[in-house]
C-alpha cells in the first residue's frame, strides 16, 4: 500500500534544502505532508519555507502548548502513515538507535506505529566513523526502520564518498511505493565484484569489476523489503546497512559461499559478479622468480556459480548480467538461454564511464517475452528500478 500521510522530518544537514523539492512533489501527487523541524534544520531552512510548501503549520518543538492544542504528539505519530527524516543527521541517528526522545522528532519516532524511513546525510568521514557504523547496524536490524541511501559523490564540503543524501526524485519514488515492500519477506542472495585467482603468494588474476553494482543492488533489495545476502569478491567498499556480506576471494570460493546461503533459504539470486572465468591449473608455494623472458600459466575452468544455482532443482528465480563490448543483445540473450535464467542484464562496457569502477551505469534488462533499457544513471538509481522491474517478473511467476 503506498503512504498518503507523510510525516516529513528534517534534521540538521546542508541537505535540508533538498527536502523543500520532496515537499512539492509529495504534495503534487496529492498525498498530505506535515513537516516536523530540528533546532539543527532550522539553522539551515527556515520553517516558513516548508510551510508554504506543505500548506501547514510546521512544527519544531515538543514543548510548544499552541502546536499541542492543535494536533499533539501522540496524535501526529498516529496520523502518519509513513515517517522519511531526510536529511537524517549523524546525530539524529544516533538519538534514533539508542531510543532517545529528547526532541519532537524523536518522540514521534518513539510513539508511531508507522515505518520510518531514514535518508542519512553527512560527510564521509562521518558515515564511515565507527560510531556511526555502530548506530547504522542497530537501525539496520530494526524492523521498523528502513535506510534509503546514502548516495557516494562530491559532497558540500569539498570531500568526494559516502554520505550524500538521495536524490529528492529518488526519495519521491521510495516513498510512492515503486520500491517499498516490493521484495517484502523474500531472501535474496546477490554476488558482487571481482574474483581473485592466485597464480602464487603475492599475484592473481581479477578484472576491473568494483562491487558497486552488486552493493547498490544489495541495498536497494533490502530496501524493498528483502533479507538479502551478499557474496562479495574483494572490494573497499562498506557493506550496505543490513545487509550480511559474506567475502570471498576465488570463483571456487563464491561457488561455495553462494551454495551454502542458497541452501539456508533463496527466493531470488542475482549475480552481478565478474568471475574469472579460468584460474591458474596449479599455484606456485613460491614466489615465482623472473629467470626467463616469456612465462605460460596453464589455466583452468572456473565453475559457474550462476549456471549451478540456475540448475538445481529447488533453483530461485535466476539473474545475470552480462557485460559485452560488442554484440550486447546476442551474447547476452545467449547466456540467459544457455544458463537458464530467468532474466538477463545487458551490460554494454564499451561506453567510457559505464559499467565497470564506475558510479554509473546503463544497461537493458530481458526477461521472457519483454526488455527494458535503463540509464545512463546512477548505479544507485539503476539498482532500485532493476528490483522494481525483477520483483514484477518474481510476482509474475510466483501467481502464474
Ligand atoms: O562491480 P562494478 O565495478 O560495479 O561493475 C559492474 C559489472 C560491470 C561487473 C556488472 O554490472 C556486470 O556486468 N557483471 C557481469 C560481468 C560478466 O561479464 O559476467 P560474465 O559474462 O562473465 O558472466 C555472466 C553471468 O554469469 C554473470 O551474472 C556472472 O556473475 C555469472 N558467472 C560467470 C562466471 C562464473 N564462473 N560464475 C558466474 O556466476
Amino acid at each position: 500500500m503506498t503512504a498518503h500521510r507523510i510525516l516529513l522530518g528534517i534534521t540538521g544537514g546542508i541537505a535540508a534544502y533538498k527536502s523543500a523539492e520532496l515537499v512539492r512533489l509529495l504534495k503534487k501527487s496529492g498525498r498530505e505532508v506535515r513537516v516536523v523541524m530540528t533546532r539543527g534544520a532550522e539553522a539551515f531552512v527556515a520553517p516558513l519555507t516548508f510551510q508554504a510548501l506543505s500548506g501547514e503549520p510546521v512544527r519544531t518543538s515538543l514543548l510548544d502548548p499552541d502546536a499541542e492544542a492543535g494536533m499533539g504528539h501522540i496524535e501526529l505519530a498516529k496520523w502518519a502513515d509513513q515517517i522519511v527524516v531526510a536529511p537524517a543527521s549523524a546525530d539524529f541517528l544516533a538519538r534514533l538507535a539508542n531510543g532517545m526522545a529528547d526532541d519532537l522528532l524523536t518522540t514521534l519516532c518513539c510513539a508511531t506505529e508507522a515505518p520510518i524511513a531514514l535518508a542519512p546525510a553527512m560527510n564521509q568521514a562521518m558515515w564511515s566513523n565507527q560510531r556511526t557504523r555502530r548506530n547504522i547496524d542497530l537501525l539496520a536490524n530494526d524492523p521498523q526502520v528502513q535506510l534509503w541511501g546514502p548516495d557516494q559523490g562530491s559532497q558540500a564540503c569539498g570531500d568526494v564518498g559516502p554520505g550524500r543524501m538521495l536524490e529528492p526524485a529518488a526519495l519521491f519514488e521510495l516513498i510512492a511505493g515503486a520500491n517499498v515492500g516490493a521484495l517484502s519477506g523474500k531472501r535474496v542472495v546477490i554476488t558482487a565484484g571481482p574474483t581473485r585467482e592466485p597464480i602464487d603468494p603475492v599475484r592473481y588474476i581479477s578484472n576491473h569489476s568494483s562491487g558497486k553494482m552488486g552493493y547498490a543492488l544489495a541495498q536497494a533489495a533490502r530496501n524493498a523489503g528483502a533479507s538479502v545476502v551478499l557474496i562479495s569478491g574483494p572490494v573497499a567498499l562498506d557493506a550496505p546497512a543490513g545487509v550480511d556480506r559474506r567475502f570471498v576471494t576465488t570463483a571456487e570460493d563464491m561457488l561455495k559461499a553462494s551454495g551454502q546461503a542458497v541452501d539456508e533459504g533463496c527466493d531470488l539470486f542475482i549475480a552481478t559478479a565478474a568471475v574469472a572465468d579460468y584460474r591458474p591449473d596449479s599455484i606456485a608455494s613460491d614466489k615465482i622468480k623472473k629467470t626467463n623472458d616469456a612465462m605460460n600459466v596453464a589455466m583452468v575452468r572456473n565453475p559457474d556459480t550462476l549456471a549451478t544455482i540456475a540448475a538445481r532443482p529447488d533453483a530461485p528465480f535466476t539473474v545475470g548480467f552480462a557485460a559485452e563490448t560488442r554484440d550486447v543483445e546476442r551474447y547476452a540473450l545467449d547466456k540467459m538461454s544457455r544458463k537458464g535464467l530467468n532474466m538477463i542484464v545487458a551490460n554494454d562496457v564499451s561506453v567510457q564511464g559505464l559499467g565497470f569502477n564506475s558510479d554509473r551505469n546503463a544497461v537493458t534488462v530481458f526477461w521472457e517475452g519483454g526488455r527494458e533499457t535503463l540509464g545512463p544513471d546512477t548505479k544507485a538509481d539503476i539498482a532500485r528500478l532493476l528490483i522494481t522491474k525483477i520483483a514484477d517478473q518474481l510476482t509474475h511467476k510466483e501467481t502464474s
